[in-house]
Order: C-alpha cells, then sequence, then structure tokens
C-alpha cells in the first residue's frame, strides 16, 4: 500500500495566501514589511536561497532589499551593514544567508542582528525563549515541518517523535516544537547505537541528517509519518531527501517528498517571521 503524500507546495501556498492578505490590510495602514537578505560570496546554492526569497517578497508584497557583496568581505564590513540594517525603519527582517565565507565568525555576525528582526530566530536570546517556551522568533525550517504536520491535521500529542539528526538549525529546534506540542521526543545521532530499532518506535519520524536517500523501509513502523528534511544533491544534479522515499513510503503513513516537501515550507515561515516582526514593530 502506498502512502499519503504531505505536499509542502500546496501548504505552502495556503499560508503564502493568508500572509499576502494580511500585508494588503496592513497596506491600508501605511505599514510595508521589509526584509533584507544578505548574501557574502558566490555559493551557487546560496544564490538560488537568495533569489527564491528575494522573489517570495515580490509575489508577498514585501519590500525586499538584497546586499550581494564579494567573498572578500571583511567582517567588520559586514557587521556595519548589519549595523545599519538593524537602524533601517523599512527592514522589520534580517537575514545574513549561510555559510559564510571561513575569515568571518558567524556568531559573532548573528549576535549582532538585532533580536526583534532575527527572522532566522539564529540569535541566542531567540534560541533561549524557544528553549524556556516563550514567545520568541522561532526558527524557519523546524516552524515550517511542525505548521505541515498541523496542517496534516496529525495531532502531535502523546505521540512518540523521533528526531534523527542534533543540529543547531533543525534538530535541536525542531524537537523542542514537538515537545511544545506534547509529543514524546527521542533525539538520535550520529553516533546513536541501534537507530533503526530507535526509530521503529517513532509515532512521527523527522529526519535531517544530510545523507541522501540514508533511512530505508527498516527505519519506519508501519503507518508512521515521516518528515525528510534532507536536500541533498546528488551527482546528476537531482535533489534527494535524508529518506529513501520509494522504499519508505511502501511502509509509512503520511510522508513528505523532496523537493516540495519541507523546502518550500522554510521561506514561507521566513515571511512569515517577516510580518510576525513588522506588526510587533507597529504594534
Ligand atoms: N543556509 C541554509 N539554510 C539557511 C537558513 O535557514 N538561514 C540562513 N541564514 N542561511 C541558511
Amino acid at each position: 500500500m502506498s502512502a499519503t503524500i504531505i505536499s509542502g507546495k500546496q501548504v505552502s501556498e495556503e499560508i503564502r495566501g493568508s500572509i499576502a492578505g494580511e500585508v494588503k490590510e496592513l497596506a491600508a495602514k501605511g505599514v510595508v514589511p521589509g526584509l533584507a537578505v544578505v548574501l557574502v560570496g558566490e555559493d551557487p546554492a546560496s544564490q538560488v536561497y537568495v533569489r527564491n526569497k528575494e522573489k517570495a517578497c515580490h509575489d508577498l508584497g514585501f519590500y525586499s532589499e538584497v546586499h550581494r557583496l564579494p567573498a572578500e568581505t571583511s567582517q567588520e564590513e559586514l557587521l556595519s551593514l548589519v549595523d545599519k540594517l538593524n537602524r533601517q525603519d523599512s527592514i522589520n527582517g534580517i537575514l545574513v544567508q549561510l555559510p559564510l565565507p571561513g575569515h568571518i565568525d558567524e556568531k559573532a555576525v548573528i549576535n549582532t542582528i538585532t533580536v526583534d528582526k532575527d527572522v532566522d530566530g539564529f540569535h541566542p536570546v531567540n534560541v533561549g525563549n524557544l528553549v524556556i517556551g516563550d514567545d520568541s522568533l522561532l526558527p524557519c525550517t523546524p516552524a515550517g515541518v511542525i505548521e505541515l504536520i498541523k496542517r496534516a491535521g496529525i495531532s502531535l500529542s502523546g505521540k512518540h517523535a523521533v528526531v534523527i539528526g542534533r543540529s543547531n538549525i533543525v534538530g535541536k529546534p525542531v524537537s523542542l516544537l514537538l515537545q511544545r506540542e506534547n509529543a514524546t521526543v527521542t533525539m538520535c545521532h550520529s553516533r546513536t547505537a541501534n537507530m533503526p530499532e530507535i526509530a521503529r518506535q517513532a509515532d512521527v519520524l523527522v529526519v535531517a541528517i544530510g545523507r541522501a536517500n540514508f533511512i530505508d523501509a527498516s527505519y519506519v513502523k508501519p503507518g508512521a509519518v515521516v518528515i525528510d528534511v534532507g536536500m541533498n544533491r546528488l551527482e546528476n544534479g537531482k535533489l534527494a531527501g535524508d529518506v529513501d522515499f520509494e522504499s519508505v513510503k511502501e511502509v509509512s503513513g503520511p510522508i513528505t517528498p523532496v523537493p516540495g516537501g519541507v523546502g518550500p515550507m522554510t521561506i514561507t515561515m521566513l515571511m512569515k517571521n517577516t510580518l510576525i516582526a513588522a506588526k510587533r514593530h507597529h504594534g
């Protein structure tokens, strides 16, 4: 039997529709949410991500600024641009695309972004607020995972969620958000012993390890929800998730594809964060 496919593309379009509606209402009051994206260097994947963010701003009626800086930009120059954007009234959200060139300290850059404009949710104050359950700007991919599960009509309360991967960007924050939804959470990572056995206990399996097609059907309990956060570029140029979709969909319950699953949700949640930041600023 083949599983239901959770379409991030479709859910994302629904959310974007409601964001565009809110932007229209704000425009009537003279408020336009503004996002600044900063790209240092010419990493091809980053260039695509940044173009997509610029397009999302255009499509949803946001004000957008993209700062493309050469790879040799000094840390001091980058920090001074962030500082200028922190003080710029037309900008509600600031995103510095990662990874940065090796000579720049990513932490120093993230720590310089004003907490209220940190639409990535990477600033230590926003991370701390996430841990203690206070209101904060949530990191986009983890927030997108939760939104996708909820909008697919899946309840998380009392469920056993297993997260594979412990990165600061996905694994750690998504495990906290799953707990917030009253799931019982187990985290696995590269040193976990008996990973298939633990993964098979999951009602909801969230995979973010960055290894193409790593999770096969032996990791999945029949009927379990499978959320694939992986985005791996194969040698043939195709995009693959961390989950071997073809074999896993034969045993799983609802499952996200790659592409068209979690990916589209990330930019949508970035737009949602920028809208929230704008509303708070003009609140
Ligand atoms: N590079 C890859 N993913 C992300 C993200 O979510 N935010 C930023 N700033 N850079 C990234």
